[in-house]
């Protein structure tokens, strides 16, 4: 089996963890999860920097001056529970106060110096004790770090060792050159070369007149720089300095999971580290954005920080556990750019994802399974136009996990969630199982129905575990768990199932529920339309009291969701757009709709919108409209669509 090393970034330790911290460790998590699925033998690290300055400073503040290793013992506490209530399956964790890490770094400074990578000088300059880093005068704004701008920058003169960065600038130029996917993803990599191209400068890697820290082993009054400290952590972790058989069977690192902003440390400093003391740098890195609260920063002083805790239990499902949180972090951001996080966004998302889309489809199957058929069910034919759906999305799953395109990944998945529903509302089990003719199309239609859902669960297994385990369990998987492997998400055209009622998975937000109410309540119900589109006039209190029609009059009419795939203005009119709308049916259907007014042509296609989609064809201006648009309008407005849930496939009845 071949083995996958990953490590996330380790984490200072002088404020706890917000959401921007647990997202690297969340799609960290993600990716060595898929590692597990894809037959990998993963060790996975993650852990806490702890010889930091600010961590000194914030256990003084504490009360632990003579004692900061108790202080760190105590975050490490409240950093591992919040791993754990994010589920993150760390095989490791690491802190570097640990006497493990001392022999590391002890070890490899000295053959650093051993091969005349460090010699002695002095330093003078600015430093800025967030970043733990100098900062030339050219990269401050206003005197001030441009990532910390409320504080102002130290002015230090000591002695300091440093190490001969500039002398593996070539070496590194080539190794970019010869490794196109060292850095991902390509915009950090375009910063790295810019950067490299500018020319490379000796860095300081230690700090005189401190105790916290690792004593250099050449020189015992001066501690080991707090970067070049920390970036070692990846090989002690395992067995540098401590244990050789371990460090060959692990290094080098497959990847490491870091933010944007420390992937010079990352790719051009660790790789020289290590190329000093005569080790192979890591394979890859792959530099992720950030993640902002409402388009800020996630910063406790400006109130902006979210606490991961209460996004792993939230308000509005609280017994959801972190999976919810967790396919946001990954669904929601392209991996590799920043993202956004809000409450009001996570809850739609929660709803429209979770409780209406997949959830709603594992009760659906599971149900009709327990109601027809007791609860076991079995393989007929082969699957179909399904299968085929399952195993392109396979396809395109394991290409993007690959490259680390999570997003793709789930939204892979999420395809073939979509197609299930899409094919059975065509199905319709519940008209084929009021004719026992139908038994063997019904068979044929749960079990395939209940094989869609299972391959969906096992490649969001990754970023859904606890979920789709129990979803792999209702739905009578032969194989859950750590068992399962990326094999298990081919179609399984044989076999007998039995399925296990329950609880709904993810019950609807009931607060999301209450504003949407709102929203659906404020505009007029549509009257009658008038052709060609139902741009509905605002209601009189006559026509409400009058032309009231019983429930068998709106059965006629038949409502459905529609996606418009393409759209274009008719020549000649000043209202009329041509329509092309997929609404589950082999062809698309094309509608005009008296919608020029409100929309451009390009604004609409993608757009899920309600059509009426048994009125006969109407000729209109050379073109046969098939179908109207619903569409709102107050007096003299321009009309706008009624917009369907993105999440709905086309087809979906409405009413
Ligand atoms: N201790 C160093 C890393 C040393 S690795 C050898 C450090 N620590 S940190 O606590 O400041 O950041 C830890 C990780 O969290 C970094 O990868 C950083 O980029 C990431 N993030 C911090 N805030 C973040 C967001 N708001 N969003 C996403 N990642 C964020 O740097």
């Amino acid at each position: 089996m071949s083995r996958y090393y990953l490590t996330t970034a380790i984490d200072y330790v002088n404020s706890r963890p917000h959401l921007g911290t647990a997202y690297e460790k969340v799609t960290a998590d993600v990716i060595a999860r898929y590692k597990r699925l894809a037959g990998f033998d993963v060790h996975f690290l993650m852990g806490n920097d702890e010889h930091s300055q600010n961590v000194f400073k914030k256990a003084t503040e504490e009360g632990f001056h003579n004692n900061p290793v108790a202080y760190c013992d105590r975050m490490e506490k409240q950093f591992t529970s919040v791993w754990k209530a994010l589920n993150c399956s760390y095989n490791d964790f690491i802190r570097t106060t640990q006497p493990r890490h001392r022999a590391a770094v002890q070890k490899l400074a000295q053959a650093a110096y051993d091969a005349g990578d460090i010699y002695e000088g002095v330093y003078e300059g600015w430093y800025c004790v967030s970043c733990e880093a100098f900062k030339p005068e050219k990269d401050l704004v206003d005197g001030k770090c441009p990532i910390h701008p409320t504080l102002t920058p130290e002015w230090i003169r000591e002695k300091n060792y440093f190490f001969r960065l500039s002398k593996y600038r070539d070496r590194l130029l080539k190794h970019f050159e010869a490794q196109p996917s060292f850095l991902e993803p390509e915009i950090r990599r375009n910063e790295i070369l810019r950067l490299l191209d500018a020319g490379l400068e000796d860095i300081s890697m230690s700090r005189a007149g401190q105790s916290w820290g690792v004593p250099l082993p050449f020189d015992a009054d001066s501690v080991v720089y707090v970067w070049f400290d920390a970036l070692i952590n990846y090989a002690t972790a395992v067995g540098y300095g401590t244990d050789d058989a371990q460090f060959a069977k692990w290094w080098p690192a497959d990847l490491h999971v870091i933010g944007k902003d420390i992937t010079r440390f990352h790719t051009v400093v660790w790789p020289a580290m290590l190329w000093s003391a005569g080790i192979e740098g890591p394979r890859q890195v792959f530099g992720h954005g950030w993640l902002h609260y409402g388009g800020q920063r996630m910063s406790k002083s400006l109130g902006t920080s979210v606490d991961p805790m209460e996004a792993a239990a939230p308000k509005f499902a609280p017994d959801a556990g972190p999976d919810p949180i967790r396919l946001y972090l990954t669904k929601e951001i392209t991996y590799g750019s920043d993202g956004d996080f809000t409450w009001e966004r996570f809850e739609e998302r929660y709803n429209v994802d979770l409780a209406n889309n997949f959830g709603n489809l594992v009760s659906r199957v599971v149900s009709m399974a327990d109601k027809y058929r007791a609860g076991r069910i079995a393989a007929a034919g082969d699957g179909g136009r399904l299968a085929d759906v399952a195993g392109a999305a396979l396809t395109r799953y394991r290409t993007a996990m690959d490259a680390f395109a999570l997003h793709e990944g789930v939204a892979a998945a999420y395809e073939l969630i979509d197609a299930t529903n899409g094919f059975i509302a065509d199905n319709a089990p519940w008209k084929l199982a009021k004719d026992s003719a139908n038994a063997a199309r019904l068979d044929a239609v749960l079990f395939e129905a209940a094989e869609a859902v299972r391959i969906a669960a096992v490649l969001l297994q990754p970023v859904m575990p606890s979920s789709c385990d129990e979803i792999l369990r209702r739905i009578g998987a032969p194989v859950t768990g750590a068992a399962l492997r990326l094999g298990h998400a081919a179609w399984q055209p044989s076999g007998e199932r039995t399925t296990v009622a329950g609880a709904p998975m993810w019950p609807r937000s009931e607060t999301a529920s209450s504003r949407r109410e709102i929203i659906v309540s404020e505009p007029a119900a549509p009257a009658p339309p008038p052709a060609p589109t139902a741009v509905a006039p605002a209601p009189t209190e006559a026509a409400t009291a009058d032309a009231r029609i019983g429930i068998e009059d709106f059965l006629k009419v038949e409502l459905k969701v529609a996606r418009v795939r393409a759209a274009e203005a008719m020549p000649k009119s000043k209202k009329l757009i041509r329509l092309l709308v997929d609404v589950g049916e082999p062809e698309p259907r094309t509608i005009l709709a008296g919608i020029a007014e409100g929309y451009q042509p390009e604004q609409l296609v993608g757009k899920t919108i309600v059509i009426v989609a048994n009125l006969k064809p109407r000729p209109m201006m050379g073109t046969e409209s098939n179908g109207m648009v619903l569409a709102a309008s107050g007096p003299g407005q321009p009309p706008i669509l009624v917009a369907a849930d993105d999440s709905l496939p086309p087809g979906t009845r409405v009413g």
